[in-house]
């Protein structure tokens, strides 16, 4: 174990991509808390990206890594989650620096866009990168302050 839990979630799409990952992380030592899907039937990313992602903002688990087949309709649902900075990255230079300079809580990947062992790549860059601070949390602070204005708009 190395300490981590890391939530995933994905829809049919990316079914055997989650399950590629899920299968590298627990090798790593990672606990992973899979909130489905469990099978390549047609099913709305929605229903599985939500709570992934609300699991990290709740702090039940400590970063998520969602799919969908092009990573696009999971990024939006996982971004709509206060407190979700979601990265879709389906190259390694954007996730470096979607944690050092955005500090990413969750990685996006699209299962129909990368290879396996591209995404398994990308995966352990994310999570082994550090968030740099400094002028960076000035920024993210920012969009915390869009997310309390935006709550209060119906
Ligand atoms: C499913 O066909 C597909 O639309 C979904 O996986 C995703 O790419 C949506 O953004």
């Amino acid at each position: 174990m190395n300490g981590k839990k890391i939530a995933l979630g994905s829809d049919h799409a990316a079914f055997p991509m989650k399950e590629e990952i899920k299968k590298w992380l627990t090798e790593q030592g990672y606990e992973v808390v899979d909130y489905g899907t469990n099978s390549e039937e047609s099913v709305d990313y929605i229903d599985f990206i939500y709570p992934a992602a609300k699991s990290v903002a709740m702090k039940d688990t400590d970063l998520g890594i969602v799919f969908c087949g092009t990573g696009l309709g999971a990024s939006y649902v996982a971004n709509k989650v206060k407190g979700i900075r979601a990265a879709l990255c389906q190259d390694e230079f954007s996730a470096k620096l979607s944690r050092q300079h955005n500090n990413a809580n969750v990685l996006v990947l699209g299962g129909r866009i990368l290879a396996p062992t591209r995404a398994i790549s990308i995966v352990d860059l994310w999570l082994n990168t550090p968030f740099d601070g400094g002028r960076h949390q000035k920024r993210i602070d920012k969009i915390s302050d869009i997310e309390k204005k935006e709550c209060n708009i119906r």
